[in-house]
């Protein structure tokens, strides 16, 4: 909050303070910080990049409800509903310019405070080198989301998607700016490459689980909890996990019906539809898939110590498993 806390004009800063103080999980914060812990790095040492991974989750948040033109997040207003789309850009990208220069003071931080018999483990040219490759991981994630919403908004006009082509959607929108966050957190921390990997792979495996439930909570969820519109996805034809698994089973009238929430952009009875994806057994696939995922997830940090870091990180993707907001 202390990145806008103040600043002209106020038609940029009003609307990020508007976003930052309506709070979310955090997450991928977390994810930074934690991977960075499960390394043996200092809280101190990931703390910009945490803030920089939060300035990038907001900035995509603000542009996908323009997208998907969403009317709440997080209980409240969007920001292009209370101040219009031209502005909604506009606060999005400079979201992104702070998450940056955030990003940019890593470099000036020592690393594994806590390694042992060395005060600090990175000399100057090692953080710039971890630097460069902290802004790469950063930089992908950014160019990698806006090509996974890409391919959201081609799948709402196309008729059928595959599960695999789903799958490559969703690890680019979501996936990959979890996966960064962890990856980033346990660079930051001076983690050795295979740490590093060991990172990445969890997140990638928690990023595909979050967003296959998040798909899920779109129909199921509770409003007032999730703070966002139930039935959103299916209003705007998106091709979620349930729609492409229904789809593949569906016959007669249940297969009529989501040919018509694919195809066809428009407010449907929620309950009609989750009936369906009831029937066809999407819903219980979806839970499966999140439960496979989760699994794996834990299982990418079986080489790494035992941490605080790494037993939190364990209880997060367990909990992200069944979350309801
Ligand atoms: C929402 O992310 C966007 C998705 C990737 C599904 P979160 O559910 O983490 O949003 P906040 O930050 O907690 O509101
Ligand atoms: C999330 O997709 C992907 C990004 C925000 C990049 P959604 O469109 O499903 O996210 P919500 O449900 O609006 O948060
Ligand atoms: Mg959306
Ligand atoms: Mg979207
Ligand atoms: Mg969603």
């Amino acid at each position: 909050m202390r990145l806008v806390a103040s600043g002209k004009p106020a038609i940029v800063y009003a609307p990020l303070r508007h976003t930052l103080s309506s709070g979310g999980k955090r997450l991928r914060a977390l994810l930074v910080l934690l991977g960075c812990n499960a390394v043996g790095g200092s809280d101190a040492s990931a703390l910009p990049a945490a803030v920089a991974l939060e300035c990038l989750h907001n900035f995509t948040l603000i542009h996908d409800d323009v997208m998907d033109r969403s009317p709440v997040r997080r209980g409240r207003p969007t920001v292009h509903a209370k101040w219009g789309d031209a502005v909604a850009v506009l606060a999005g990208d400079h979201l992104m310019s702070l998450g940056y220069q955030s990003l940019l003071a890593t470099a000036r931080l020592p690393a594994r405070a806590r390694a042992i018999g060395r005060r600090d483990r990175l000399d100057r040219i090692d953080r710039l080198d971890r630097l460069d490759q902290i802004l790469e991981v950063y930089t992908r994630a950014y160019r990698d989301v806006c090509e996974g919403q890409g391919f959201d908004l081609e799948f709402e006009r196309r008729r059928e998607v595959s599960m695999r082509e789903y799958t490559k959607m969703i690890g680019l929108k979501t996936a990959c700016v979890i996966a960064a966050a962890s990856e980033i957190g346990a660079l930051a921390g001076g983690g050795r490459p295979a740490e590093v990997r060991s990172l990445r792979l969890y997140g990638e495996r928690i990023g595909l689980a979050f967003q296959i439930r998040d798909d899920e909570l779109d129909v199921t969820g509770d409003p007032k909890e999730f703070g966002k519109k139930i039935g959103g996805d299916i209003a705007r034809a998106k091709k979620t996990y349930l729609l492409v698994k229904a789809m593949e089973t569906a016959r007669g009238t249940d297969a009529a019906l989501l040919r018509s929430v694919a195809t066809a952009r428009g407010a449907r009875p929620v309950a009609k539809v989750r009936s369906v994806y009831e029937r066809t057994g999407a819903i219980a696939a979806a839970r499966r898939e999140i439960v496979k995922l989760t699994r794996a997830a834990k299982y990418a940090l079986g080489s790494l110590p035992e941490s605080a870091g790494k037993s939190i990180l364990i209880d997060i993707a367990e909990r992200l498993a069944g979350r309801t907001a």
